[in-house]
């Protein structure tokens, strides 16, 4: 992701994220030390993961696929991209908080070999609302990590 890819990321994240990112978000995302990769088709993005990596634990911290793309393997394919790049890092341990209610992205997660190991109270606030979030991590198998 570069910094002219913000305005796109955003308008995705206003229209398909349970708590979107600001601008400002992304910008520190990019100018910080998190990874932050794009999927294009032509110049426009239609997906995008944002992850940090600390030595031998990593954090997904943002993913989402523009909702005319959805459904189509965009969000698999960056999960997998993520978890395969963090393995080569020398990461072990993949760390994600998830909304409770977004089945999709749980089913995505749980799918992809993550496990539900703690919940998060009221983690998501907007609104007047809160939500919980549960906390998911999945141990990475330097061998059998792959992009397919
Ligand atoms: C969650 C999200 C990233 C998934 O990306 P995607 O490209 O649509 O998903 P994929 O096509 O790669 O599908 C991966 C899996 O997700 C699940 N899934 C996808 N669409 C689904 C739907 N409409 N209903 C239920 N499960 C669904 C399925 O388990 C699917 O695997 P399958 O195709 O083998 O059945 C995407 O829907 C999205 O951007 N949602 C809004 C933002 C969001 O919730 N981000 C996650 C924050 S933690």
């Amino acid at each position: 992701m570069a910094y002219s890819d913000i305005p796109q990321v955003v308008e995705i994240e206003q229209q398909v994220a349970f708590h979107p990112w600001t601008q400002s978000a992304f910008s520190e995302s990019i100018k910080g030390a998190d990874k932050c990769w794009v999927v294009e088709y032509g110049n426009q993005v239609v997906a995008y993961l944002v992850q940090s990596i600390y030595t031998e634990e990593s954090h997904i911290l943002n993913l989402a696929v523009k909702g005319a793309r959805q459904g189509q393997g965009l969000g698999r394919g960056l999960v997998k991209k993520a978890c395969a790049d963090a393995s080569r890092n020398g990461v072990i341990t993949i760390l994600l908080e998830v909304c409770r209610n977004n089945l999709t992205a749980r089913q995505l997660y749980e799918s992809e070999g993550f496990l539900v190991f703690g919940r998060r109270s009221n983690y998501y606030r907007s609104g007047g609302r809160s939500e919980d979030a549960l906390v998911m991590k999945r141990v990475l198998k330097p061998s059998s990590v792959t992009t397919q």
